[in-house]
This record gives structure tokens, C-alpha cells and sequence, in this order.
């Protein structure tokens, strides 16, 4: 066995006893330090469960905090005004079709036609209150994320009641885990805005980065906003043009970013449809944003998109991301075995990199 096999099984050994810290074991017995953040809150490890079909329940929540993720964004919930009003409504879609397919690297990818949250504000809310129970006990950090109503053009007004009840709610609910310091929240620019024929306009795209942070500050002051870049055809200039549009807004990060919605063609069936897609292609396209927001903006990144394997976590962070959210790889292998995974993977492994690294210095 070389001196790295025995290191990694003997870490292994030890997060397997239940010494889920593994950070603690690494900067103790290594003097490695694997602790990231996210804003204000401090991860064990820069690996968060990003939003989606593993963060709408509490048995996911505690299995994602034993299984040693340094945390998860909750599935993003669709706002409503104090009478349940909810103009984003068509996003609580339920999927009518699901399926893999596989990238040029061999990647899963899950194509579905699903949207936000399907419970109401009120259903989401006593589920999310829970979960930040459970966050506080288990030291499991939590984020939530939302939206409400887009305009479509220029012109048309911001239904504010949406945003101020939502954000003051979801507020309320995080309190438990985030004490008196601001309660992160992200915002959901899903690629099914495209689907509703929203994200047309780059204008309008625009002015929902630029006004949406300062609007919930106006409301709430004890927030830091997040929005969620959306992937266009509209070409990197755009992407970046929206990550500026956000800095000016006053947003106090970003998440790089969504999957895009595109018509996808299967090479096995020639079936065509249009769906949000991710793998390979979205990993080198948020890699590439990250490098080019980095040059020219001061503002935290959250990076997410294609990650499945420690590599990709580490060359995430090096192009300066303060975490990584990974979903379709742990929805394929399950909480436990991804995070071993991407953690000790012989080849790959974050940890694995990291004390090559070391070695060999
Ligand atoms: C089935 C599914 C549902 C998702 N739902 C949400 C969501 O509710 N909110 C959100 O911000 N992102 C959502 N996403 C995007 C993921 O959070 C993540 O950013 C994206 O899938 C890229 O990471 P990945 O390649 O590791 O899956 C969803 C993705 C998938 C596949």
C-alpha cells in the first residue's frame, strides 16, 4: 500500500466510526484545512446538496448532515402575498416525464418538466420550520430559496406583497438556525422560466437581477440575497452582464449557475424535446463564467453544475467559488455513497487531490 492509501484508509476508517468531521480529523492528524463558507455561515466542507428533489423532507435533511455534506439548499419554494396570492404559480408543476441520459464523459443528466416546489407557502413553511430545527441540532447549516413574481417587460410593475410576505416568512422560519446574523436566501431563476415564456427579453432579465436584492432589502433588512444566475443563449457577454446587473442590485452573491433549457435531441432515438440539461457542457460554461465574474466583480460565488467527482469540486474552488452545490450526482448515487465518493475516491477525490498534494510537496 503507498503512504496516500493508507492515509485515505485511515480517514476513512475514521469517518466511517462516525467522526463525521472530517475536517477536523484532516487539520488534527494532517494539518489540512477542508472548511469552506457560504456567506456568514461557516460549511465543515465546501460540499452543499443544491436545491431540488433530495431537499424537501426531513429524513433527507438528516441523512444528507450524517452523511457529512457541509450543508443543503433547500427545494425553492413559490412565493405568495398574505391572501396566497402566487403569480408564479405555473412553477408549482408537477413532472409528467422523467429520464437519464448520459453526456460524452458517460455523466448522468435528469431530464424532467417539473418546476419549483409544489406545496403551498403555508405547507412549505411548517416543513421548512422543521428543517431548521433539525439544521440547529445537527450543526447543519441550511439555506432556503424562493421566487415571486417576475414582470415581463420593462414597463410592468413589481407585485411587492409577493416578495415582502414571502421573504418576511422565510425569514421567520430561519430565525431558529441564524440567530440575529442575515438569513441567506436564494433566489430561483429557473431555466423552466423559459418554458413559461418569461426569460425572453434580456432587458427585463436585466432589471429582475438589478431590482429584485434592493427591493427585499427594502422590506427585510436582515438578509443576504443570492440570486441564481439563469444559463441563456444569449452568449457569456449576457451572463456576465447579469452577475453585474445583481452586484449593482446590491445582491451579496451569486449562485453560477442554473441548468439551460434548450431543445435536446437524443443521439440514440433521434426523439427531440425541450428540457433544462446540465452534465459536461453546463460544468465548462459556469467554469468559464466564474473565471470571467471573478476578473472583473468583487462578489461572492456559489458555483454549481456538472460536479461529479472531488476534481470538479477542487477546480471549482480554485477558480474562486466559496462552495459547490452538487445535485444530479448524489440523486444517481445515493447521500452516502456520492459523498464518499467525491471525497475519497481513489482517483479523484477531493480529499484524495488535496493530500496528494501534500505528498508530494
Ligand atoms: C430535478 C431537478 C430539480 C431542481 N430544482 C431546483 C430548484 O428547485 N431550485 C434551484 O435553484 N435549482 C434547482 N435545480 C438545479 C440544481 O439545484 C443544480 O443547480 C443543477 O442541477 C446543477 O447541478 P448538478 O449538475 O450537480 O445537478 C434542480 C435540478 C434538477 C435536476
Amino acid at each position: 500500500m503507498s503512504k496516500l492509501q493508507i492515509i485515505l484508509e485511515h480517514i476513512k476508517k475514521e469517518f466511517k466510526k462516525g467522526n463525521l468531521n472530517l475536517g477536523k480529523i484532516l487539520r488534527s492528524d494532517f494539518g489540512i484545512d477542508i472548511s469552506a463558507s457560504y456567506l456568514n455561515l461557516n460549511l465543515r466542507n465546501p460540499i452543499l446538496i443544491a436545491p431540488g428533489p433530495l431537499s424537501q423532507t426531513i429524513s433527507q435533511i438528516k441523512r444528507a448532515a450524517k452523511s457529512g455534506y457541509g450543508g443543503m439548499v433547500l427545494k425553492s419554494v413559490v412565493g405568495e402575498d398574505k391572501d396566497g396570492n402566487a403569480s408564479m404559480k405555473a412553477l408549482r408543476k408537477r413532472s409528467t416525464f422523467a429520464r437519464w441520459v448520459y453526456d460524452d464523459e458517460g455523466n448522468p443528466i435528469f431530464h424532467w418538466n417539473g418546476g419549483l416546489d409544489l406545496r403551498s407557502l403555508e405547507d412549505y413553511l411548517s416543513f421548512a420550520r422543521k428543517a431548521f430545527k433539525i439544521g440547529k441540532k445537527e450543526n447543519f447549516p441550511l439555506i432556503e430559496s424562493f421566487l415571486c413574481h417576475l414582470p415581463k417587460d420593462v414597463n410592468e410593475e413589481w407585485r411587492i406583497e409577493e416578495w415582502e410576505y414571502t421573504t418576511k416568512k422565510l425569514v421567520e422560519a430561519a430565525h431558529v438556525l441564524y440567530g440575529d446574523s442575515p438569513v441567506i436566501l436564494e433566489i430561483d431563476f429557473c431555466p423552466f422560466l423559459k418554458r413559461e415564456k418569461l426569460a425572453v427579453e434580456k432587458a427585463a432579465v436585466l432589471r429582475w437581477y438589478r431590482e429584485i436584492p434592493r427591493l427585499i432589502k427594502e422590506v427585510s433588512s436582515n438578509v443576504h440575497i443570492v440570486p441564481k444566475l439563469l444559463n441563456l443563449d444569449f452568449g457569456l457577454d449576457f451572463q456576465i452582464e447579469m452577475a453585474k446587473a445583481a452586484k449593482e442590485g446590491n445582491a451579496d452573491g451569486v449562485v453560477i449557475a442554473n441548468r439551460f433549457f434548450r431543445r435536446y435531441v437524443s443521439k440514440d432515438t433521434g426523439e427531440a424535446y425541450f428540457t433544462a440539461h446540465g452534465g459536461r457542457e453546463l460544468r465548462v460554461l459556469n467554469q468559464k463564467q466564474i473565471q470571467e465574474v471573478r476578473k472583473i466583480l468583487d462578489i461572492p460565488i456559489s458555483a454549481t453544475g456538472g460536479t461529479y467527482s472531488g476534481r470538479h469540486v477542487a477546480e471549482y474552488l480554485k477558480i474562486g467559488a466559496q462552495n459547490v452545490q452538487v445535485l444530479t450526482y448524489v440523486m444517481k448515487k445515493g447521500f452516502e455513497r456520492a459523498f464518499e465518493d467525491l471525497m475519497f475516491n481513489t482517483k479523484d477525490g477531493f480529499v484524495t487531490l488535496i493530500l496528494k498534494e501534500k505528498i508530494n510537496n
